[in-house]
């Protein structure tokens, strides 16, 4: 079968990427997605298990040319449902919907979610319920100008919860673009690695995870692909102890981080705790210019705030002003440094020369990591 799995807005050709590194090579870029041709049902397990980029793993059932509601309605009645689903399950469509003759994606679900009903009624005399929350079976309804398709979401919950984040602070960053700007950065175990404005700790939980192997999944119990038909509990269970197999124990001292913020470093610990690192990361409040990490690192990376979601551009001039001289004075040398910044006035104030622009997508809003080389 062939599957496509999500991803936000550029980071396509990353995710394609770590696709290849988990052995699907033959993965073509799409639109905020990845299309991943003849495999067979374990790289569902495999890719909900272990890319840390993806979004959602979908199985294209049924790809249709979608002019109206109703050419909606026929082609999502021309699927057999009863092999799908069983009497007394739930379902739950999650729309993504671009057509001038749907009004809005729930319409568009909600005539997709008829014609499921529609059928089994009539076929067999039951029709499976919704529940939004906790469905036995989710599906993805996809129309984009006239093409359609219904997918099976075979990730439930989306693959961004990992499941650490139990407390947050404002304007947390998304646990996948985290995992994606350590790729970018070329992060590795051996790396030291600091976060002077770290939040909610997300960048520091995501190299911890990166550091010890541990799967971006491995806190998760629950997938959608557990309710399709195709399910081998076995088969499931030999893919996760091959993964968990390799995890190794997280050094202490490679992992560090500050926030000016009191409830930031709480929800840090919080977090920490709940993913298992919490002897091994070591946070304190500081600012950025009062703060010495425990050891030089090799590589910062921050999401300083940037002012279109917490404060005022003005304001945060000296906050970049300090981040360039953090990486100046207190890393090893050489070192790399990375600031996420949606500001390029903010991402002047820096004052180091920057090697390379990463441009990304940061809820929605285009953002740049800026790269420093520091000598
Ligand atoms: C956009 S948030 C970071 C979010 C984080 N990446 C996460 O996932 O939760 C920016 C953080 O910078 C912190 N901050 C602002 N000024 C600071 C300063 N002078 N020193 C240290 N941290 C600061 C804020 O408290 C806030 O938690």
């Amino acid at each position: 079968m062939d599957l496509f799995v999500t991803c936000s807005k550029t980071l396509e050709p990353l995710l394609a990427q770590e696709l290849g590194a988990l052995g699907y090579p033959q993965s073509s870029t799409g639109y905020c997605g990845v299309n991943v041709p003849d495999v067979d049902f374990e790289a569902v397990y495999r890719i909900n298990y272990l890319s840390r980029l993806a979004t959602r793993v979908l199985v294209p059932l049924t790809k249709f040319r979608c002019f109206d509601a109703k050419s909606l309605y026929q082609a999502v009645g021309r699927v057999d449902w009863e092999v799908y689903i069983s009497s007394g399950k739930t379902i739950a469509i999650d729309a993504n919907v671009h057509h001038p003759n749907l009004r809005n994606s729930l319409f568009a679900a909600q005539v997709a979610k008829d014609a499921i009903c529609d059928q089994l009624r009539a076929r067999f005399g039951w029709r499976p319920e919704v529940d939004v929350k906790n469905p036995n079976v989710q599906l993805n309804l996809y129309i984009n100008g006239d093409l359609g398709l219904l997918s099976f979401d075979t990730s439930g919950v989306s693959l961004t919860k990992r499941g650490y984040r139990k407390e947050t602070t404002e304007a947390p960053m998304q646990e996948n673009l985290a995992a994606a700007l350590l790729m970018i950065a070329d992060f590795k175990e051996t790396d030291i690695l600091c976060d002077p404005c770290c939040g909610s700790g997300t960048l520091l939980t995501e190299a911890a995870m990166i550091a010890s192997r541990t799967a971006p999944g491995f806190l998760r119990t629950r997938w959608g692909f557990m309710n399709l038909p195709q399910f081998s509990n076995e088969k499931w269970l030999k893919v996760k102890a091959q993964a968990d197999s390799e995890r190794i124990e997280l050094p202490k001292n490679r992992i560090f981080g500050a926030d000016i913020s009191k409830q930031a470093i709480y929800a840090c610990k919080v977090n920490f705790r709940a993913a298992g690192f919490h002897h091994a990361i070591e946070v304190v409040q500081s600012d950025v210019r009062e703060y010495t990490p425990p050891a030089p690192p090799s590589m910062v990376i921050t999401n300083p705030p940037y002012g279109m979601r917490l404060d005022d551009v003005d304001q945060l001039c000296p906050l970049y002003r300090a981040l360039g001289d953090f990486m100046k004075q207190k890393t090893a040398k050489p070192a790399k440094g990375f600031v996420l910044t949606g500001s390029p006035e903010l991402a002047k104030e820096v004052g180091l020369a920057t090697t390379r622009r990463h441009v990304v997508n940061n809820g929605g809003l285009e953002a740049r990591l800026l790269e420093f080389d520091l000598y």
